[in-house]
């Protein structure tokens, strides 16, 4: 038996469905890009993957630097975490779980709930890992198509629920396109009686929230990270606020010690240091309306207005793609979007003001 026979005969024990799995497709790592941009690595100018670009607060640097304990596993209960983001976020931490960034925990919530077979609701176009989370547990993506201007169809939600609906979820505000959905269709929604989770990932952003609601509503769980206003992307944490039953269930069939030790640090001084990094949030959300009405002036532009850090523009003459493929080639990384209503669309992260600058820059740039 060759080696080659060998992997085809173990091959064909992975499940199936597997086959044509398409995975998730995450922002490119500007490392990869070395000797492809016109620039150097460390000038590229990211502004792909709504990171903050005033990084983690200072204090957090300074205690990773000093900790002396990397050699011993985290509490796998996350208490003293949890206790920290049960602070923050105002509710009790019997209500709270950590995970290795929020994505992680939209992972394992599907897993708790979904059976092969069963129906998530998602109201497209948003993030992709509701999709690539939902596949992966054998489950059924069900895309409710938001409207012209990218509100949510309350009505064509309700209508989605089958039998098999086992969560709908909402994005708040949502990405990729920065809206937000009022209070009272997140309330008619939840009506519904299913789990809802509404991810509030940009929450800092937006300053809107349905966390008061938690205590009350057994339905409602909101998920939250401090990759986007703490800065802390690269250490993955993010953190849900569930019934605590649910919550119970996730402590029990997470990972063990999902949340490492570096990210328990990164908490708790980002949690010490709030003032300085919500200073740096309410410069991203002043430069977001700066770039908002620069983008407005190049007229093959349509930039929609965001309440998170990034904004999402069409491309009205020419293709999103080649425009995301020469500001690359430039060293300015963007995302771009075609599917249902963002085809030819791009999305940029709201950087520093010489980040816009220089993106503006490029823009013209490519008009010539
Ligand atoms: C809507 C939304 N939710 C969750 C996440 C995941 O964040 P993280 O896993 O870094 O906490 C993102 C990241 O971009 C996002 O846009």
């Amino acid at each position: 038996m060759t080696t080659s026979d060998f992997t085809e005969g173990i091959e064909k024990l992975i499940r199936p469905e597997l086959a044509a799995f398409g995975g998730y497709s995450a922002a490119t790592s500007p490392e990869i890009l070395e000797g492809k941009v016109e620039v150097p690595v460390e000038s590229i100018i990211k502004l792909d993957a709504n990171e903050n670009p005033y990084g983690c607060s200072p204090r957090v640097s300074r205690a990773l630097a000093n900790y002396k304990n990397f050699n011993i596993y985290p509490d796998d209960g996350q208490t003293r975490l949890r206790k920290l983001l049960a602070g923050y976020a105002g509710v009790d931490a019997g209500h709270i779980v950590a995970g290795s960034g929020s994505n992680q925990l939209i992972d394992l919530l599907l897993r708790i709930f979904l059976n092969r077979g069963d129906e998530v609701i998602s109201c497209v176009p948003t993030f992709g890992i509701y999709r690539f989370s939902t596949e992966l547990c054998g489950g059924t993506l069900v895309e409710v198509l938001r409207d012209a201007d990218f509100a949510v169809d309350v009505a064509k939600v309700k209508a989605a629920i089958t039998k098999r609906t086992k969560m709908i979820i909402l994005t708040n505000p949502n990405n990729p396109t920065g809206t937000v959905i009022p209070p009272s269709h997140i309330m008619e929604i939840m009506g519904a009686g299913l789990p809802l989770l509404i991810d509030e990932a940009y929450y800092e952003f937006s300053g809107q929230t349905v966390s008061p609601l938690v205590s009350r509503y057994p339905n409602l769980m909101v998920l939250r990270t401090l990759s986007k206003w703490a800065g802390l992307a690269g250490l993955r944490v993010g953190y849900g606020l569930f019934p605590p039953k649910i919550a119970a269930y996730l402590l029990r069939t997470k990972i063990p010690y999902n949340v490492n030790v570096a990210a328990l640090v990164a908490v708790e001084e980002s949690l010490q240091d709030i003032d300085y990094l919500l200073g740096n949030v309410k410069s991203i959300i002043g430069e977001r309306e700066r770039l908002f009405r620069e983008l407005a002036r190049i007229n093959w532009l349509k930039p929609f207005p965001s309440q998170a850090n990034f904004i999402l523009c069409q491309v009205l003459k020419g293709e999103a793609r080649k425009v995301w493929q020469k500001l690359q080639d430039k060293g300015v990384l963007v995302r771009y979007f075609d599917e249902p209503l963002v085809r030819n669309y791009i999305r940029i992260s709201v950087g520093k003001p010489e980040h816009t600058d220089a993106l503006i820059k490029a823009l013209k740039e490519l008009k010539k």
